[in-house]
């Protein structure tokens, strides 16, 4: 059977962020308490032009019209392909109860009509459940290609505790066939169970998160699917050149990480340590982006690490509150370095715009709003990288366009 995986892997995240040591200092906080007891130095925010559709639909552009406009903001020229059977959006910050946010992409960028699109959703998880579903479609299709997009808005509000742990952003995968990218494994142990770790109400914008409790719960929960998982396989940590958690906030894959770093020798952990310490440099920047983070850990880890080779395993903790937690594997392919795109991404969050606390709270408290009345977007703090928007609701109806 053909390898199938990540053929490519592209972010997009708002062009605004804020710095944590500013916010520590208004919420008479220790500093280093975020960059250090949480592992978070900057934190991207998504004025109210910016939803999930528009930032996945950013991301998408990037994977699927691989090229020089890789960077720019221009509506794609090149033809459109025809071979993706399958967008699936993951998602825990839909834009709709009914309709996917995949229908509202795949009319942005223009994809035929001649496919299945479709929104998941499992607090974080969703994007894995998209990546497993892609493969599992990819396998069963041959010459088929499937969009991935794992597309959120972290949410907890102003002065709260999951405050410093916030983010926007999405990531886009194209699953195909022999990619040039990463052959995702096809042994992979899930772990379910019902738990009240964290969750938002349908009519809240915000999450409630019990904030020790979800630590402890992952940190549990990627021990139960690790055990199984390296007994069943049969693998070592031995066996894996770099491990890719969920990341919440930097230093939460790390605590579960270290609970089995100690079954390696002393150079061996050292170089899980310092490549987990590449994985994480993108989401102390950016901050939670829920069902992207464990994808933009992957890219962070590529982007930034020059030791990998191909063939190297790569293992992958996915976990979304709820809970759902998955421990699965890759195979880098020869020549993925070619694939990637670090400059541009070093570019995305290096050109943004720092605001102060005051302009990110006057954002944070006006989003578009869960109601039926009519509101328009905040074009003052529109990205121009970013050539979808949404414009307003009007009528109860989302409208998007172009910038
Ligand atoms: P908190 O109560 O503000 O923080 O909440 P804390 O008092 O527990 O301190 C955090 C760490 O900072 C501690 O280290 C302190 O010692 C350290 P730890 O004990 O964890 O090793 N600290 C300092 N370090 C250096 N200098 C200092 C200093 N002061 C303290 N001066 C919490 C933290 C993460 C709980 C909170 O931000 C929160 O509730 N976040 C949201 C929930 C969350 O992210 N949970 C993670 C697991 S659940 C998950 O991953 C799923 C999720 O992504 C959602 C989904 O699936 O959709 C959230």
């Amino acid at each position: 059977m053909a390898a199938v995986g990540i053929d490519s892997i592209g972010f997009y995240t708002p062009g605004f962020y804020i710095d944590l040591r500013e916010l520590a200092e208004v919420r008479g906080v220790d500093p280093d308490k975020y960059s250090i007891g949480i592992g978070q130095d900057e934190q991207a925010v998504a004025p109210s032009n910016q939803d999930i559709v528009t930032m996945g639909a950013a991301a998408a552009v990037k994977v699927l019209y691989y090229s020089a406009q890789y960077c720019s903001a221009q509506p794609p020229r090149q033809s459109q392909p025809d071979d993706i059977g399958l967008v699936i959006v993951g998602t825990e910050s839909g834009v709709d109860a009914s309709k996917a946010s995949a229908l509202f992409i795949h009319g942005l960028i223009g994809l035929s009509s001649w496919c299945r699109c479709i929104e998941i959703k499992e607090a974080c998880f969703g994007g894995t459940a998209g990546l497993m579903s892609a493969c599992d479609y990819v396998r069963t299709h041959p010459g088929k290609r499937a969009l991935v997009i794992a597309s959120d808005i972290a949410r907890y509000g102003l002065g709260t505790p999951g405050e410093v742990t916030q983010g926007a952003g999405a990531v886009a995968m194209v699953v195909s066939e022999d990619p040039h990218i990463l052959a995702i494994e096809p042994y992979t142990t899930a772990y379910s169970h019902s738990i009240s770790d964290f969750w938002r109400p349908v009519y809240a914008d915000s999450a409630i998160a019990r904030g020790r409790y979800s630590t402890e719960q992952y940190i549990g929960f990627f021990r139960k699917v690790w055990d199984r998982f390296s007994a069943e396989a049969g693998l070592t940590l031995d066996d894996f050149a770099a491990m890719c958690f969920h990341l919440p906030y930097t230093k939460m894959g790390m605590k579960a990480f270290s609970s089995i770093l100690g079954t390696v020798g002393s150079e061996a952990r050292g170089q899980l340590e310092q490549r987990y310490h590449s994985s994480i440099a993108y989401s102390r920047r950016v901050g939670n982006i829920y069902s992207g983070s464990l994808y933009l850990g992957l890219l962070s880890l590529l982007d930034n690490d020059q030791s990998l080779d191909p063939g190297d395993r790569i293992g992958f903790f996915s976990y979304g509150s709820g809970a759902v937690g998955e421990l699965f594997t890759g195979i880098l392919q020869p020549g993925f370095g070619a694939r990637l795109h670090a400059r541009h991404n070093k570019k995305l969050l290096d050109q943004r715009h720092k605001l102060d606390i005051n302009e990110y709270e006057q954002i944070f408290t006006n989003p578009i709003p869960y109601s039926s009345e009519d509101s328009t977007a905040d074009i003052k703090h529109a990205d121009p990288r970013n050539p979808f928007i949404l414009k307003e609701v009007k009528d109860q109806e989302r409208i998007y366009g172009r910038q």
